[in-house]
This record gives C-alpha cells, structure tokens and sequence, in this order.
C-alpha cells in the first residue's frame, strides 16, 4: 500500500503529528509539507492522510495566511510559511477513489474543525474516507503538543493500515 501523509504547518505542531503518523504507517511512508507532495509524488497513492492547524477556528484561509505573514514580528517564533495551505493544496488535488483520513492540531476547547473540512473537501473529490477526522491537541495557542499527543498519533498511523485491509 503506497500512503502518504501531507500537511500544513506553521509552527511545526502538525509536521511533528504528520512525521508520527507516517512512522506508525510504516518506513516507506512520507510526511510531506504541501509544497512538496507534488502531483507527481502523490501519483498512485492507495491512501491520502491530509492535516492542518485549526486557525481562527477553520482550515486557515489565504487571508488569514497573509493575516500571519503580517503579524509574523510579534510572534514568539516566526511562522514557517514557506508552503501553499493545505486549502489551495486540496484545490488543485485531482479527483480519485483511494482511501483518505484527516487530522488537525488545536487547543482542546475551541469551537470549529479543520479536520473535518479536510475529510470534506477529499470526500468531494471521490476519496473514500476511512476513519474519523482526528483531532491533536496543544497545550498553547503555538504549541507544544500536549504529552502523549505523537504517540497517540503513531497508533492512529498504524490502525488506518489496518483499516485500509
Ligand atoms: C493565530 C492563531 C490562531 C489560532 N486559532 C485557533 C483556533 O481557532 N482554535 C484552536 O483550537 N486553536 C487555534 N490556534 C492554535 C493552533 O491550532 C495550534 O497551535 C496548532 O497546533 C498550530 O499548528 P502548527 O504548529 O502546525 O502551525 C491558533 C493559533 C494561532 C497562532
């Protein structure tokens, strides 16, 4: 089975979930930035793991991402926005029929979804989703990850192979 876990990241919080749950799926699977898992790198994949921040209560928009280019001097960390949103990825992923699952990073309480948008927007375009959108929580608004959170992320790699049998 040909996987392949792509993703949104600012800050680094949802690349470490993506990399975990790349590491559950087993050694041949990547976890890609939105620029790099190109149309040619995800040709022929069995299954589609796509993930984002939850930003502003939503999968992050162009206008938000410009929001964080603007205000990136009053961060603790300058935002990493050297990839396209996972948005604008999803826009210009062709149709198919493989198997897709989503998963998003978030503080526990806020209201919204970007895992579920995710699976949405896959679902439209012909994948077959194959677990629940999932959700990873951070302890702050830039991280970290709360404990327990990539280990939790590595078993959900290994149970979508299993969900995918
Ligand atoms: C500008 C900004 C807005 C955020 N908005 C929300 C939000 O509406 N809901 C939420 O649960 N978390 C929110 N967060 C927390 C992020 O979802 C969290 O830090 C996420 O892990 C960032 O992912 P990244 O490190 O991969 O970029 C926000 C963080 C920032 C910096």
């Amino acid at each position: 089975m040909k996987a392949i876990v792509v993703y949104e990241s600012h800050w680094g919080n949802t690349a470490a979930v993506a990399r975990a749950i790349a590491e559950g799926i087993g050694p041949e699977t990547q976890a890609l930035s939105t620029a790099e898992a190109s149309g040619e790198v995800i040709a022929g994949t069995d299954l589609i793991i796509a993930g984002a921040p939850l930003l502003g209560f939503s999968l992050p928009t162009e206008s938000m991402l410009k929001g964080l280019a603007g205000n990136a001097s009053k961060d603790p960390v300058a935002p990493d926005l050297s990839h396209p949103s996972m948005r604008s990825w999803l826009d210009a992923l062709p149709k198919g029929a493989g198997g897709a699952a989503s998963f998003e990073t978030r503080i526990w309480w806020s209201p919204g979804s970007a895992a579920k948008a995710i699976l949405g927007k896959l679902e439209a375009l012909g994948y077959r989703p194959v677990a629940k959108a999932q959700r990873f929580v951070v302890q702050g608004k830039y991280g970290p990850l709360r404990d327990g959170e990539l280990e939790r992320a590595k078993a959900w790699g290994a149970a979508l192979v299993q969900a995918m049998k």
